[in-house]
Formats: structure tokens, C-alpha cells, sequence
């Protein structure tokens, strides 16, 4: 879905587009590098919505500039620039705001999930078993609790469909016991460092997600990092355990989309423009909040 001129630019012009995902498209350049595009297309419920949403493309992009740079010392990473800060690649504007080059690394096919709170499919796994990646938890957790220390939850990354959790052991079969052991360790010290981070931000970083590669050798930390589309957000004044709690960007988008009884497959009704502002106003406020810089 091709949801600017931009984008059109971009794939007709420039460099090959070799993945688009549901929000981001990815581009070769050269060899060794990647053009990692984020755009402004929205997905509520795993559906890419027909709206697009002012600045979130940059936001995002931005926001995970942000966090490689904050996290290096835990642990490197394939960013090399921020579109805007190089000459090397001549896309317009408008383009270079959402946009980052990075080293093109080995994908270790797993995604690496921190949890601080309990909710979505650990809620979901506890309720069932009370187990959250098949390890015992303690009785009597209610949707939203944090957890005395947060706890590492593996998925296998999915072509297509939804990614599968697995249990820690499971993850130690498919990339062995000292790498699992090693991204448990590093995912839980990049979530603790940035959960703490936002809380003091008035942010809640509720779960993450991570991915790992291997670029000349080196572990580093690749894709997109603690943005709003691979986290979940949470509004500090607004936490109350007990119950779901809201999503901080995108709970505008559900309630219209609940409101309107749509069924969650596609496709998604076209948002009204009420909507679209007011959710654009809450990623600019996440953006805000964290990084205290401005937007470019
Ligand atoms: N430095 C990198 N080297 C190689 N692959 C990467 C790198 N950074 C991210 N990726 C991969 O690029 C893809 C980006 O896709 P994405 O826009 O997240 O869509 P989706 O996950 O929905 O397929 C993911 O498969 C991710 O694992
Ligand atoms: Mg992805």
C-alpha cells in the first residue's frame, strides 16, 4: 500500500525496496547497507488502517535514533546515520526525516520480548497455565501488575502471520544456551535502562520488543528500537492495575474502530479526520516526553 508521493519517489527512483512491512519499507544500498524507511501508514489489531497519521513516520524513526544513541554502551547497533545528518543518499526531505541507514546484519530469527508488566499474550499464557514462557509465575497477578523484576519472553519471528512465543527452552534449542542466555541478559538491561528512563518521563514501557543480528562477527541490536509500534506505551497518570490499561498513542484508533463495531479484518474503515489529529497529537507527545528534543 503505497500511502504518499514519497513513497512512490522512493521506489521508483532510488534504491531497491526489498521488504515492506506493514508500516516500514526497507531498502538496499550498496552491499552492506540498508535504507530502513518508517512511514506514516497506522495498523490497529494487526491491520494497516487506509488513514495515514501526520509525523508518525518521523517520530518513530526519530525515536529510535534516539534510543541507539542512548544504548550503544549497553549494546552496538547497526544504525550508522540519521538520514538527515548524512550527504551520502539523496532522497527528498520529507523522506530523509523517516528514514535511517544501517548496517545490514545476520538476523538472529528470534524476537527478543522484555515484559514489566503483565498483559496482552503473557496475560493471555498466565491466565491459561500459569506459566509466562513456560515459566511458573506467582498466583494472584491481575491484568497490568508490574512484575517484581521483568522477564524475558522469546517469540520465533514469522514470515507471515502472527509470531509464536516460546518458552526459554525452546529458544535454546533453535540458537543454543549461550546466545539465549546472552539476549535474555542484554534485552532485560536495555528494557530496565529504558523503562526507567520513560517512567521518570511519565511514560510506561510496558513490554518491548528487540531484534538481535550479527554484523561482522559482533552481536548488535538491529531493526527498529522501543518505539511505540514494537512497545507498548502507557500513560503514568493514567495506570490503574486491575483492568486493561490504555495504550498511549493508539487508543483513539480503537475506540473509534470499537465504537464502529468493525470486526478486525481487513479492511479497516477509513478513520475520520477527528481521529487522525488526535493521534497524531499523542505520538508527538510520546516524542516529546522521551527524548525532549525537537522534531526534525
Ligand atoms: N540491520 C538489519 N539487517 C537485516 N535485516 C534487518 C535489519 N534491521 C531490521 N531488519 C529486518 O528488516 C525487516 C523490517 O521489516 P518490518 O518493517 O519490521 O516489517 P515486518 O516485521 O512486518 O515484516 C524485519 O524483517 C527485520 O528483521
Ligand atoms: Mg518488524
Amino acid at each position: 500500500m503505497i500511502m504518499d508521493n514519497s513513497d512512490i519517489l522512493l521506489e521508483s527512483n532510488l534504491a531497491d525496496l526489498v521488504h515492506r512491512g506493514k508500516v516500514r519499507d526497507t531498502h538496499t544500498i550498496g552491499e552492506e547497507t540498508l535504507l530502513m524507511v518508517s512511514t506514516d501508514r497506522i495498523s490497529a489489531y494487526d491491520v494497516v488502517m487506509p488513514n495515514a497519521i501526520p509525523d508518525k513516520g518521523a517520530i518513530l524513526n526519530q525515536m529510535s535514533v534516539f534510543w541507539f544513541a542512548l544504548t550503544r554502551n549497553i549494546v552496538p547497533n547497526h544504525l550508522i546515520s540519521f538520514a538527515m545528518d548524512t550527504d551520502t543518499i539523496d532522497i527528498p526531505e520529507n523522506v530523509k526525516r523517516r528514514s535511517m541507514i544501517v548496517r545490514k546484519a545476520d538476523r538472529i530469527d528470534i524476537e527478543c520480548v522484555a515484559r514489566g508488566y503483565i498483559t496482552g499474550s503473557a496475560l493471555q499464557e498466565y491466565k491459561d497455565t500459569g506459566t509466562i514462557a513456560g515459566i511458573d509465575m506467582p498466583q494472584g497477578l491481575r491484568e497490568g501488575d508490574r512484575f517484581k523484576d521483568p522477564i524475558f519472553t522469546p517469540a520465533t519471528k514469522a514470515e507471515t502471520g502472527h509470531d509464536e512465543n516460546i518458552s526459554i527452552d525452546a529458544m535454546k534449542d533453535i540458537v543454543g544456551e549461550e546466545l539465549t542466555n546472552t539476549l535474555e541478559r542484554i534485552t532485560l538491561e536495555v528494557y530496565d535502562f529504558a523503562h526507567q528512563y520513560a517512567l521518570e518521563r511519565n511514560i510506561i514501557i510496558a513490554d518491548t520488543k528487540m531484534e538481535f543480528g550479527f554484523i561482522e562477527g559482533q552481536l548488535c541490536l538491529i531493526d527498529e528500537l522501543l518505539t511505540p509500534d514494537s512497545s507498548r506505551f502507557w500513560d503514568r497518570g493514567l495506570y490503574s492495575p486491575g483492568k486493561t490499561q490504555p495504550n498511549y498513542d493508539k487508543q483513539y484508533v480503537r475506540d473509534w474502530l470499537g465504537a464502529q463495531g468493525w470486526d478486525r479484518e481487513p479492511p479497516a474503515p477509513e478513520l475520520p479526520q477527528e481521529i487522525v489529529a488526535k493521534t497524531s497529537i499523542r505520538y508527538r507527545e510520546a516524542f516529546d516526553k522521551l527524548t525532549g528534543t525537537k522534531l526534525r
